[in-house]
């Protein structure tokens, strides 16, 4: 087929063009018949230009414009001319000239799209997925990719700058255990074994700074076969970071300047540095959450001491039993009616804990149920530690540390949707350190790593590894923006015994140890260097500079919530031949 190829995009013609003969490609947009003559908006990724078509100009050209229907692909050639005054269109680029079509080539007819190609659709997410070429046709869906795109370009520059060396690591390589579960790739060669796809390419990066590299850093997918969220891929992209001769300040600095660099290249805002730091247990404790969300206020008070003696013996023998009481004030909580609370404390028995006590402070004083338990003296104290004013409600749970504060932290969040209390225009950064170094795994009966196994515990705590290891804190921080985790690393174990006690004390026996990190046990053993790193999701901080509801609005082909690629249907099924040649038999 003929056609002339474009002299100029959609968004590129203004006034100072006027008089030229250019020629356009693109998509046909809308199409407008006046019967006289035909309006065109074309499309291309750089915007949108109006062609006109009339006999008066080209008749040819006219005759075929007739025949065009939203998303051909067509090529214009004609001569840029001032929209008459009254039909400029400010909302667009090119909104001050028309184009006016002498020659027309049709390049392609397209079947009616099952979407509208333009922003804001209401579309069911299936029907955008399974014709995501057309959802990616839509300008606010190439914003979001051309932001992805200026992520990328501004990760390499400034790690270059910074004398990192990006390097590539495996696909297929041994099951590093991060917490998840691996996706296994079965090997034709080796009948019986499997390779793993990376969860992240912690052990490689590590190995790399045995190898010398001292800082390497690379944009890479990892996969995990997790239960999926809206923040959450089975393959997503990290910016991974490792680093040798440092500490943890030296990691952070170098992450809070690329985060720096992020917001004002991108959105032309400066945040202060550094960023303000939490530990584990003051985050917990104050917001109930290892990502607190601090855009707003409702901080947690410990009641457990102001209750402890008192006649009331829902908190007295809890704390007794070593648990403790906690709660916040929420504000203008005293008009909440019956109705309301009664919801409020269904919701909190439904996060697993007994019941929602609460106190509502009123200008006559206390309003509350558990008045003639406490005394009101002491609900006083308790609004007073709440910071409550008058026309607040105080609300309170009691059970284990965990259960208490991880109930307040959901409630916390549940009550700053119900009354709007976040600002939506605030960025609100933050570091949360000082992990402990295991959490105890109901679901396995046993400690895991909180952060990973190569995690380092900290120095003045290394003692309770014999003694008490949940004690122990880990040298591990995460950085949240927004209620978001969105990086997480740590300074590593560099020795080999260091590392095979922390091994046995996850239950990871010597021979196990050996079978899985051999190679990296025999590799501390050869010169290895202090080092530390980090892991940025790449896709969520994607997702939240661009104000995106879901991690699938950033990423060009991604799965659903049940892990499947509708557009290309897969996971699918697959030959007996390809199940045999890989020594496989299906159940
Ligand atoms: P971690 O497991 O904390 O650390 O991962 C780092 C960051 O990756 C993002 N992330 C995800 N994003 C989308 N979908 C997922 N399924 C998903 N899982 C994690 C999060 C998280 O903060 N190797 C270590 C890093 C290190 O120690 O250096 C690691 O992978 O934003």
């Amino acid at each position: 087929m003929q056609y002339k190829k474009r002299t100029h995009t959609c968004g590129e013609l203004r006034p100072s063009h006027i008089g030229q003969p250019i020629t356009l490609t693109g998509w046909v947009d809308t199409r407008r018949d006046l019967g006289g003559v035909i309006f065109i908006d074309l499309r291309d990724r750089y915007g949108i230009t109006q062609v006109v078509f009339g006999p008066q100009y080209e008749e040819k050209a006219h005759q075929l414009a007739k025949e065009l229907r939203s998303e051909y692909v067509i090529s214009v050639t004609g001569k840029v001319e001032q929209r008459p005054e009254g039909t400029i269109n400010p909302k667009i680029l090119t909104g001050e000239v028309d184009v006016v079509g002498m020659e027309l080539v049709i390049l392609n007819k397209a079947e009616n799209p099952p979407f509208a190609i333009e922003d804001d659709i209401d579309t069911n997410e299936d029907l955008r997925l399974k014709y995501r070429y057309l959802d990616l046709r839509r300008s606010e869906m190439q914003k979001r990719l051309l932001f992805r795109h200026k992520m990328y370009q501004i990760t390499r520059k400034y790690f270059d700058e910074h004398n990192f060396v990006e390097i590539e690591t495996p696909v297929l390589m041994k099951s590093t255990p991060e917490g998840a579960r691996d996706f296994l790739v079965p090997s034709r060669i080796n009948p019986g074994k499997f390779y793993a796809l990376p969860q992240s390419p912690q052990t490689y990066k590590q190995i790399l700074m045995v190898a010398g590299f001292d800082r390497y850093f690379q944009v890479v997918k990892c996969f995990r076969d997790e239960d999926l969220r809206a923040d959450r891929q089975p393959e997503f992209t990290q910016i991974d970071v490792e680093m040798s001769f440092i500490d943890e300040l030296d990691i952070q600095t170098i992450v809070e300047g690329l985060m720096k660099k992020f917001f004002k290249e991108l959105l032309n805002i400066e945040v202060q540095t550094p960023f303000p730091r939490l530990s584990y247990k003051e985050a917990m404790e104050g917001y109930g959450s290892d990502k607190p969300d601090l855009r707003f206020g409702l901080k947690f008070a410990d009641f457990s001491e102001l209750v402890k003696d008192s006649g009331f013996k829902v908190f007295s023998e809890s704390v007794k039993k070593g648990n403790v009481v906690a709660g916040f004030a929420v504000p203008g909580g005293a008009g909440f009616t019956r109705n309301q609370m009664d919801n409020l404390v269904d919701f909190t028995k439904s996060l697993g804990v007994g019941g929602l006590a609460y106190i509502k402070l009123t200008d006559k004083g206390i309003d509350s149920a558990i008045e003639k338990f406490l005394g009101n003296e002491i609900c006083l104290k308790i609004c007073e530690a709440a910071g409550a004013k008058p026309g607040d409600n105080v609300f309170i749970v009691s059970d284990t540390w965990q259960k208490t504060y991880s109930t307040l932290g959901t409630l916390r969040l549940e009550m700053a949707k119900r009354l709007n209390l976040t600002d939506e225009n605030k960025w609100n950064l933050l570091w949360v350190v000082d992990f402990p170094m295991f959490e105890y795994s109901e679901e396995e009966k046993r400690f895991v790593a909180m952060h990973h196994p190569f995690t380092s515990p900290k120095p003045e705590d290394e003692h309770f590894l014999n003694t008490d290891p949940p004690k122990a804190r880990a040298r591990a921080y995460d950085l949240v923006l927004n209620g978001n985790e969105i990086a997480g690393g740590s300074i590593r174990i560099f020795n080999s015994e260091m590392q095979s006690k922390v091994f046995s004390l996850l239950g990871i026996g010597t021979e196990e140890a050996k079978t899985k990190f051999g190679f990296m046990l025999d590799a501390f053993k050869f010169g290895a260097p202090p080092h530390g790193g980090i892991a940025f999701g790449f896709d969520r901080i994607a997702m939240l500079l661009t104000n995106s509801k879901s991690i699938r609005d950033v990423i060009a082909f991604p799965k659903t919530s049940s892990g499947y690629s509708l557009m290309d249907d897969n996971p699918s099924e697959v030959d007996k031949k390809q199940l045999d040649e890989l020594h496989i038999k299906l159940k």
